[in-house]
């Protein structure tokens, strides 16, 4: 469809050279797990597809924490093209519903797309992927690989965790391992259990190591 290649055009020319791990291959990753999630639970397929590009036009982490900047620029980039408004609200919704608050803080998704896309972003923030990621986020913030006298933190606000400065190991205990048992979908919550095994090896291992034992 002409709305979707356009999306995609104009998202990866944005997020080209991205070095967080928001960059277009982790949105074009969370676009066919969300498709592959939609086809179990039955979700509109052009919603899910079209939130899933433009989820991370402009994210809060890299806009001084201003939330409203990505479903704004997301309106503006719909409204060029000729969709119903109500679908526009419900791709901005979605947009504006999605990331991840703090461990503290509830953040529910209203429709069945929503739950669908952020099942999709979230499992790609975890497993081997999510593992990479995040020390390609904490390099790029100058974030410790690991500090042990640094214990992890759990936020209880939004606020609070947009000042975090903790090390890419502490993000694990803080946000990755959480998420396997807030996905919203049961093919989600599948996906997630493995992905979710994977990166408690890997903290095994790393662990293990930086202790200069033989795994366990
Ligand atoms: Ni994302």
């Amino acid at each position: 469809m002409e709305i979707i290649k356009e999306t995609e055009k104009q998202v990866k020319k944005t997020l080209k050279n991205e070095p967080t791990g928001h960059d277009w291959w982790h949105v074009d990753r969370v676009r066919k797990i969300a498709i592959k999630i939609s086809q179990k639970e039955n979700a509109d397929l052009f919603i899910v597809e079209l939130s899933a590009l433009l989820h991370d036009i402009a994210d809060w982490k890299f806009y001084k924490g201003d939330d409203t900047k990505g479903p704004e620029t997301a309106r503006k980039w719909l409204q060029k093209f000729d969709i119903e408004e109500h679908i526009i609200d419900h791709v901005c919704s979605i947009i504006k519903e999605i990331s991840f608050k703090g461990a503290g803080v509830k953040t529910e998704m209203t429709t069945t797309e929503g739950k669908v896309v952020q099942d999709a972003d979230r499992l790609d923030a975890i497993g081997a992927i999510g593992i990479a990621r995040t020390f390609a986020y904490g390099g790029n913030k100058n974030r410790e690989i690991y500090n042990p006298e640094i214990k992890p933190q759990f936020h209880q606000s939004f606020e609070e965790y947009k000042k975090n400065q903790g090390t890419s190991l502490n993000h694990f205990y803080e946000k990755l391992l959480l998420l396997k048992d807030l996905m919203n979908t049961k093919t989600g919550r599948e996906i997630a259990e493995k992905r979710d095994q994977f990166m408690k090896q890997f903290l095994n291992s790393f662990l293990c190591e930086w202790e200069g034992q033989d795994y366990l």
